[in-house]
């Protein structure tokens, strides 16, 4: 699928939360005075390292201009590669992720747990769900792990087939949804505060959580390799028929829920990973990324798509 370059291009205004140092993991010398024609958050840096990666630094080291940590948003439906690529992606800007999915996860396991929020046949319960959350202890630590009642989360809890069945269910009822987008907004406030970035993988990222990220990304990919990836992830004798069924069913319900539907934002690029390697997303997101934090003509290598 194409990217919808009209409106990528189109500005997004960046707000003052958004306004703080770029995190420069390279020795960094002193900055000469503000060149003319410094524009919209733009300073100039003396780079040695590779702020963004190998591409987009000048041959050599800096100076490049750089602009303020921000956010990018990654969204799209289960098995698109949010994760991974979110991973990645962090790794090579030098900002935090958060798996917000496993925020969604955490609740539904807490929930199964202390046996609330679901009657016998296991549909959700609205009205007890509301009730379990006032007296729920859930928390992000500093790599936006979940932690409930004090036990951080990994896959062995996220990844349990009640949990798989019960989250998207669970993600319909408006105060879950309310009570992480908080979290959610909470979070990446302290990481800008300290002038780290954040690329934010979930359903409503660019949407609703945070409309004015400076990059929205919609990752997709056709029904079959998107079966195929979670088929390989859980184990070769896995039926890929019916995990593409459950996959099916999942986003259908993640598509047509009323509250923050999975829909690519407005001003999202969409990126289709069908037939992609992990690096091959990677450079393309890092393309579209990387003009807006090294500035354009400082760039060796980048593929400008102008900063935004
Ligand atoms: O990405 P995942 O498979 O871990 O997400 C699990 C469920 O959580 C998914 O079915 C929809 C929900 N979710 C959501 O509604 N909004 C998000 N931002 C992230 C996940």
């Amino acid at each position: 699928m194409a990217g919808t370059q009209s409106e990528a291009a189109r500005g997004v205004p960046i707000r003052m939360s958004d306004v703080v140092p770029f995190p420069l993991s390279s020795p960094v010398a002193p900055v000469p005075g503000p060149r003319s024609g410094d524009v919209g958050g733009w300073s100039e840096r003396a780079v040695t390292g590779r702020p963004v990666d190998g591409r987009v630094v000048p041959p050599g080291g800096g100076p490049v201009r750089v602009r303020p940590a921000g956010i990018v948003t990654i969204d799209g439906p289960a098995g698109a590669g949010k994760s991974t690529v979110a991973r990645a992606l962090a790794e090579r800007l030098g900002w935090q992720r958060l798996d917000t999915g496993a925020m969604f996860r955490a609740v539904a396991w807490a929930l199964e747990i202390s046996g609330q929020g679901f009657d016998a046949a296991g549909q959700v319960v609205p009205e007890t769900v509301r009730a379990a959350l006032a007296g729920l202890d859930f928390r992000l630590d500093a790599n936006g792990v979940p932690v409930v009642d004090g036990r951080a989360l990994g896959a062995a809890e996220l990844r349990d087939p009640t949990v798989e069945a019960r989250v998207s269910p669970l993600s319909q009822v408006p105060e879950v949804r309310a009570l992480l987008r908080d979290r959610q907004r909470a979070f990446a406030a302290e990481l800008l505060g300290r002038g780290v970035g954040l690329v934010c993988e979930g359903r409503d990222m660019g949407t609703v959580v945070f409309p004015d990220a400076r990059f929205k990304i919609y990752l997709d990919a056709d029904l079959t390799t998107r079966a195929a990836r979670r088929a390989r992830e859980r184990g070769e004798e896995v039926d890929r028929v019916r995990v593409a069924d459950e996959l099916a069913a999942r986003d259908r319900r993640d598509r047509e829920r009323a509250e923050a539907p999975l829909k690519p934002a407005d001003d999202a690029r969409i990126v289709d990973t069908t037939g992609l390697d992990v690096e091959q997303v990677v450079s393309r997101l890092l393309a579209i990324v990387a003009p807006g934090i090294v500035a354009p003509g400082d760039a060796a290598g980048s593929a400008g798509e102008g900063p935004r």
